[in-house]
């Protein structure tokens, strides 16, 4: 175990992120780019492993093979610059899932990502919203400049207006599209010229000191003296950047380049190491756990299950908010009040390194689940506590599951309140009737529950449409009024997986109007585990 200096240098060199996108933003060309400035891969995807976790990982890449997504993809560990690096992947398209939302509970920050052509589009707004509950700090990468893209000044008040975050740019756009020059820093008083055809390589830095300096009109002809004046204005008119506003979540420095090119990213990781949070304390229900504590503390964000019929085994993910982990180390599963042993989890760092299988606060480990573990449960070393903020976010889609054959119900309702406590997909039950009713985020998580309930429930199952819209749960401290209200909405009303009322609404206008006549009822877009 490490003293508590070592800790602390541990946690201090930490960064813990996540990328915010809309799908084809460039969210995996940038991570790929990110990961060849960690050094960690050859070519993108390659995970390379530890000596004494050959085993586990070999049964992971089998695994990976067999479902076709990537359990040591979902984080990826990797230094940069002499910091440690842990990026979490947001699943996205086809699995965009809760998932998505609840990774953005395990990480300090986040890398928002804009297709500079587009401006902001809806998953990001939507992303966005989620980070809001804890004010993440924002970086942003305008991103796809070696395309003829929309006005700089236009995009960051879009951003400003739509995402209500003010924009800080540290680097400014020279050109765009087949014009595109290169970005001047605005900190670092430098122009840095682009060139095009290196994005699979770390690019050299051709750099300009100064704005002032001659050789930009060699290098840049008639851009230089229109840069001159767009950076006077630049500044006069947009924020300057303010780390406190920054970590405060109400300000974003932004970025400019290209991911495809190469370009401009390593100037966000650069931002990212010296601004963005370390590992932050986390709230429980007795404290606030600072990542110091030596007592081993850690929360499950996500259950990552495996679809393959043979293993019903799965991985449970946690964020680790203090202390370390080692193997062999013991710690408390405080929901079912039992101490565990941590024999094989998986830890997460790329690349050729070979490295002790440690882990710190801001590290995410893998546990293997064989259905003990909850979403949002907690693992400590030191006295009972339990995480909070790791909450079940309103779902956008909803379906009827309905049996193929009637005499398995038991069945069915057990396995959809199993899969609704591992976080993949949620379970409404009507008071008014027996139907099932379950609800997504995204439209994957129906099939896969599905294909679950077949392979590790013997239940065939199919869905119907279902007239709800929207799911709201419902809070009173007054019973006289709650019972008011359930007596007059029986018909709007149904439980949740973990037996929590909750509002379903056919439209979304219905749930307004709800609102306005019982201002009484707390409507919640998340429950706490
Ligand atoms: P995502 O994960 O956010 O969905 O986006 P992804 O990185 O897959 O990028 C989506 C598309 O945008 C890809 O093209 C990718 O090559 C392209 N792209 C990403 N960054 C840049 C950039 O800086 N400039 C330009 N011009 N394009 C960029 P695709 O044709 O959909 O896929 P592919 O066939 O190139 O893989």
């Amino acid at each position: 175990m490490s003293n508590p200096s070592q800790l602390s240098t541990e946690v201090a060199n930490r960064r813990t992120f996540a990328i915010i996108s809309h799908p084809d933003a460039g969210k995996t060309t940038i991570t790929e780019k990110v990961l060849l400035f960690g050094q960690a891969i050859q070519r993108a995807g390659t995970v390379k492993g530890k000596k004494s976790g050959q085993h586990a990982k070999s049964d992971w890449m089998e695994m990976e093979k067999e479902r076709g997504i990537s359990v040591t993809t979902s984080v990826m560990q990797f230094p940069y610059h002499g910091s440690l690096i842990n990026l979490l992947d947001t699943p996205g398209h086809e699995d965009f899932s809760e998932d998505t939302y609840r990774t953005l509970t395990a990480v300090d920050s986040c890398l928002m990502v804009i297709d500079s052509a587009k401006g902001v589009e809806a998953r990001t707004i939507k992303l966005m919203e989620v980070t809001r509950l804890r004010d993440t700090p924002i970086i942003t990468f305008m991103n796809k400049l070696d395309r003829e893209t929309r006005d700089p000044v236009d995009l960051m008040d879009e951003v400003e207006r739509v995402l209500n975050i003010a924009c800080a740019p540290i680097t400014w756009p020279i050109g765009m599209g087949k014009s595109f020059k290169g970005v001047y820093h605005l900190l670092r008083d430098e122009v840095i010229l682009y060139h095009t055809g290196q994005g699979h390589m770390i690019q050299e830095e051709r750099i300009i000191k100064g704005l002032d300096n001659p050789e930009l009109e060699t290098a840049l002809g008639g851009y230089a003296a229109e840069l001159r004046d767009e950076v006077e204005l630049v500044k006069g008119a947009s924020h300057q950047f303010d780390q406190q506003a920054f970590l405060a979540g109400e300000l974003t420095p932004v970025f400019f380049g290209t991911a495809l090119g190469n370009f401009g990213v390593d100037h966000m990781l650069d931002g990212l190491v010296e601004w963005a949070p370390v590992p932050q304390p986390r709230q429980t229900d007795q404290c606030l756990v600072q990542p110091e504590d030596e007592n081993f503390s850690a929360f499950v964000f996500k259950i990552q299950a495996n679809m393959d019929p043979q293993h019903r085994d799965r991985v449970a993910f946690l964020r680790i908010v203090s202390g370390q982990y080692a193997p062999g180390m013991k710690a408390r599963h405080v929901r079912l009040g039992k101490d565990v042993r941590f024999s094989d989890a998986l830890t997460f760092m790329a690349g050729d390194r070979e490295r002790a299988e440690e882990a710190f606060a801001g590290d995410i480990i893998g546990l293997h689940n064989h259905g003990t573990i909850q979403l949002g449960d907690t693992f400590t070393s030191g006295a009972d506590m339990k995480f909070t903020g790791i909450p079940n976010f309103a779902p956008e889609l909803f379906r009827r599951i309905r049996l193929k054959d009637p005499l398995k119900a038991k069945q069915l309702q057990k396995g959809l309140i199993q899969l609704s406590e591992e976080g993949a997909v949620q379970l409404f039950r009507p008071l008014r009737n027996n139907d099932l009713i379950v609800g997504a985020v995204g439209v994957l998580q129906f099939d896969v529950v599905v294909s679950r309930l077949k392979t590790e429930y013997k239940v065939e199952a199919i869905y119907e449409p279902i007239n709800v819209s929207t799911a709201r749960w419902v809070i009173c401290s007054d019973e006289r009024k709650l019972d008011e209200f359930k007596r007059k909405n029986n018909d709007n009303l149904a439980l949740d997986g973990a037996n929590q009322l909750a509002y379903i609404a056919p439209t979304m206008v219905n749930l307004s109007l709800a609102q306005e006549r019982y201002p009484d009822i707390e409507f919640h877009k998340t429950r706490e585990h």
